[in-house]
């Protein structure tokens, strides 16, 4: 059974200072739910304070990008080395990163194989444009980004994919569960195919885009569909241990 998984991406949101009032609202809430995988993802700047804060919880850290070089003069990057020693996941291959950083194919193919060799369990993102989607490329687009993100990894330590349309992220425009979870069922049949059957079984596939605390039952109730990642109302703390105690539930009685 896959554990489901809640991650919430902060992007560039918060001070230290906001992020430590952040964590300090949640935690307790938090920490107090069973069967879901909590994650939180805050702005680099923060991770340090916010690993302090969630020590001896059952809140897992994750950092929202990775540079591919272990180390040397790219001033201003962050290496997979520095975050492997502060926390456990990294979001590769965000669609914002991908349009505003021109990071795609071979860029997200590296950073996975960086992480990977590390330790950091990358939670990748892929999704199709509205253009994409409009033009019936949903399939054809994720199939290619996977391949080309996966190529020549055989190692994937708890690889978790995140599908994120690109046109219901930070829209309020979310896709329908139904929608999701027949587009998730086909990127683990694609994972059976690159890897195989049992692999794609035990690997968690979340969706995102516009995930709030009224629509999160019903990408919940999807089997193929094991949680979300979350971002704007990951920025609130009741709203998000709502999405957290929903899927909770919702994942248990089934
Ligand atoms: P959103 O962002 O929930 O604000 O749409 C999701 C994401 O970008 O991961």
């Amino acid at each position: 059974m896959r554990v489901p998984m809640i991650a919430g991406n902060w992007k560039m949101n918060t001070t230290v200072s906001e992020a430590i009032e952040l964590v300090n609202e949640m935690r307790r809430g938090l920490d107090q739910i069973g069967n879901v995988d909590k994650v939180i993802c805050p702005p680099f700047i923060s991770l340090a304070a916010v690993r302090e804060l969630i020590k001896g919880s059952s809140i897992k850290l994750g950092a929202q990008n990775v540079y591919f070089a272990e180390k040397g003069a790219f001033t201003g990057e962050i290496s997979p080395l520095m975050l492997a020693d502060l926390c456990e996941f990294v979001i590769i291959g965000h669609s914002e990163r991908r349009q505003y950083f021109n990071e795609r194919g071979e860029i997200v193919n590296k950073k996975m194989v960086a992480a990977l060799k590390v330790g950091l369990k990358p939670i990748l993102c892929i999704g199709e444009r509205l253009e994409e989607n409009e033009a019936g490329k949903t399939e054809e687009v994720v199939t290619e980004q996977l391949r080309s993100s996966l190529a020549g990894i055989d190692y994937l330590n708890g690889l978790v994919i995140a599908y994120e349309p690109v046109w219901a992220i930070g829209t309020g425009k979310a896709a329908t569960g139904e929608q999701s979870n027949e587009t998730i069922g086909l990127i683990r049949r694609n994972i059976a195919k690159l890897y195989d059957k049992e692999i794609a079984q035990g690997m968690r596939i979340l969706y995102g885009g516009s995930v709030t605390a009224g629509n999160i039952a019903e990408f919940a109730q999807q089997p193929e569909i094991d949680g979300g990642l979350v971002g704007g109302a990951s920025l609130k703390a009741t709203e998000f241990l709502s999405i957290v105690k929903q899927t909770s539930e919702i994942k248990t009685v089934k």
